[in-house]
């Protein structure tokens, strides 16, 4: 069989650059070599979200950006996760072999837990709709930022353990996890994320991108400071869309005084913003033709189907079902 890649991302806000490096790039440039599963994770969503309209424009807005980012759906398959309701059932059964003491570990739940907010049972049993997720495609490789290993493993504990009780049945996948990008940093300088506020949507029109991009945290050196670019958050972001020639001249720069923050952080701007221009143009596009986003989804939905079911029919027949 063809590898196959399979990744998700909720629909609970605008993506981030976070996502754009950590997930949809590396997910995206597996088009060339292998068959592509990619999903909005909208039923992973209602385990926070509680408004249903923008639920529904934010799973249209997570495909856009799927759409805008590369995906050819010529080539891969997009669906929301809600239009192939065969993982929930694929997630009890496996509920059934997961101990509980492996979702107590999951670090999503420990945290929510931690922080003393009112925990719902979706949050404490999401690792094992995300297993579900993962093995009803039979999916060999995952690409995550890091975050997510923690879910990947507990998967593959998922799969060992089905396939050790009822013989070879699910696929055991790999995380995918580039080093370089595995944690992206936010305006603040902790790891960027929706929870934390301090993200920079991959989409925002130019001139809302560069205020973003001018209100990056950094230390109150002067111009004509010397200043060190590896402990710079602008200059740790600047690494990972620029090229080797632009990261050595910039780090020069900053090195031999007189390049004020402002200036590195105009220089980030354009380099990220001319990277950006040209999906967003597409990304624009298709937000002001949304039945063409709706459209592009039930197709993906009734392919990606198909492929769920079949392993549905495995995985309860070896179950006795
Ligand atoms: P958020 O933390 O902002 O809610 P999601 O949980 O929706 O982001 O993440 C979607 C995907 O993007 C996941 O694979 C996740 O690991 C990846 N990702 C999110 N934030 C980052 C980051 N700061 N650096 C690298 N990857 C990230
Ligand atoms: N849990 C992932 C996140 O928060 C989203 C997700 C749901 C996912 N199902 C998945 C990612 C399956 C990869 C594979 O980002």
């Amino acid at each position: 069989m063809a590898q196959r890649t399979l990744t998700g991302i909720k629909p609970t806000g605008m993506p981030h650059i976070g996502n754009l490096l950590g997930m949809y790039r590396p997910a995206l440039a597996r088009q060339q070599e292998s068959e592509c599963f990619f999903f909005v994770a909208s039923y992973h969503a209602l385990t926070t979200m509680r408004d249903p309209a923008l639920l529904r424009d934010q799973t249209l807005d997570v495909a856009a950006n799927w759409l805008a980012l590369g995906l050819d759906p010529s080539r891969s398959v997009i669906w929301s996760q809600h239009d192939v309701p065969e993982v929930t059932e694929l997630a009890w059964i496996l509920s059934c072999i997961t101990s509980k003491g492996m979702t107590d570990k999951a670090h999503a739940f420990k945290d929510a837990v931690a922080k003393g907010l009112d925990v719902n049972v979706g949050l404490y049993t999401y690792p094992i709709l995300m297993a579900a997720d993962i093995l009803a495609f039979d999916s060999h490789v995952v690409p995550v930022g890091k975050d997510q290993k923690q879910h990947v493993e507990m998967t593959r504990d998922m799969a060992q353990r089905f396939n050790h009780l009822f013989g070879e049945t699910l696929v055991v996948p790999e995380p995918l996890i580039r080093d370089d990008v595995a944690t992206v940093p936010g305006l603040d300088g902790q790891k960027m994320s929706k929870s934390y506020g301090n993200t920079i949507e991959i989409f925002l029109p130019p001139k809302k991108l560069r205020k973003k991009f001018m209100s990056i945290v950094t230390d109150s050196k002067g111009v004509d400071d010397p200043k060190d670019p590896e402990s710079c958050n602008v200059f740790g972001l600047y690494k990972l869309f620029a090229t080797e020639e632009q990261q050595q001249d910039l780090a020069e720069q900053y090195r031999a005084g007189g390049l004020g923050y402002g200036h590195a952080k105009q220089a980030l701007f354009e380099v990220v913003d001319e990277q950006l221009a040209e999906p967003r143009e597409k990304y624009n596009e298709l937000k002001a033709n949304p039945d063409e986003i709706r459209a592009v989804l039930e197709d993906g939905s009734n392919r990606a189907r198909t492929v769920a079911r079949a392993t549905i029919d495995r995985v309860r027949s070896a179950v006795g079902l």
